[in-house]
């Protein structure tokens, strides 16, 4: 295998300084592995936008509440190192939580933009989100990074946080991508059973029915999450953690109009997944 597997922090500071002495503009993704298609198209545009494309895989444990899925969470290197290869990625860098966040004092936290969705119905998430993101910014120097607007908050705290703190990089959102039917990829899709599998689509089922509400006219937010609501409480195991309609500044809003974010978090059983459109984008699905 060509891509180069990097486990250590001081490795990967050498690889970094390596490239900046070439001049060689390095994009970066992050990732927690299991790898899917939509990583793959973040892959492919760091691979095709930069000299060279830097990967990591890590199960972030400081951006996982007590009850949630850090144990379970899918993890695939060889599959991925696959996938890495293919997309062309140079070098995926694969730490050890023991050294990367045990016994760490410092933190990066953001305010207001975690006060809504899953800032709140997962606290602590962000922070830990912003302070892995900050580690490997540091470690990695990138040029450009990518990150996906399925996780659409987390877009949004990146850029806010990339401006608070100067980080030298330049974030380059990329769109969700959708298996056929229309389900946005997520690697906590795995966890479906076949039956879930098929449940999870109300989730984009009720967007495309909401939205082509809005594109009829309607202004008002809390009719278009309605409709979102009537449609999920339609499939049993689909239980909603959140429906909001938000500003850039992840704040409720009054009246629906462009830019808008209609954001969802759905438990379909005891999986929980996200998704959301950004209004007067084209549906794609
Ligand atoms: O989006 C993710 O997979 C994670 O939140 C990230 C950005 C890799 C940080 O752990």
């Amino acid at each position: 295998m060509n891509v180069k597997l990097i486990e250590t922090i001081q490795e990967m500071l050498r690889f970094t300084k390596d490239a900046k002495h070439r001049n060689l503009s390095i994009g970066y993704v992050p990732t927690m592995g299991a790898l899917h298609e939509g990583h793959v198209s973040l892959m492919k545009a760091a691979v095709a936008q930069n000299d060279i494309a830097v990967m990591t895989i890590f199960v972030n444990p400081i951006q996982f509440g007590p009850n949630e899925d850090y144990e379970k969470y899918p993890r695939t290197l060889e599959a991925d190192l696959e996938k890495a290869e293919a997309a062309g990625i140079l070098a995926v860098f694969f730490p050890s939580a023991h050294e990367l966040t045990e016994n760490i004092y410092s933190f990066v936290d953001i305010n207001e933009l975690q006060n809504n969705l899953c800032g709140v119905k997962r606290p602590g998430h962000f922070r830990g989100v912003c302070t892995i993101v900050s580690k490997f910014f540091n470690i990695i120097q990138p040029d450009n990074a990518y990150f996906g607007k399925k996780d659409i908050q987390q877009l949004y705290i990146i850029k806010q946080m990339v401006k608070d703190l100067n980080f030298p990089v330049n974030i380059v959102p990329c769109e969700i991508v959708r298996e056929s039917d229309g389900l946005a990829m997520s690697s906590r899709n795995r966890y479906l059973s076949a039956n879930e599998r098929k449940d999870a689509l109300i989730i984009s089922q009720s967007i495309k029915k909401a939205i082509t509400l809005q594109q009829n006219g309607e202004t008002s937010p809390q009719i278009i999450i309605n409709c979102v609501r009537e449609e999920i409480a339609k499939v049993p195991s689909a239980k909603i953690d959140y429906i909001s309609i938000v500003n850039e500044q992840m704040q409720d809003v009054d009246t629906v109009e462009n830019k808008n974010i209609l954001a969802l978090a759905v438990y379909i059983g005891k999986t929980r997944l996200i998704d959301n459109h950004i209004i007067g984008e084209k549906l794609c699905f």
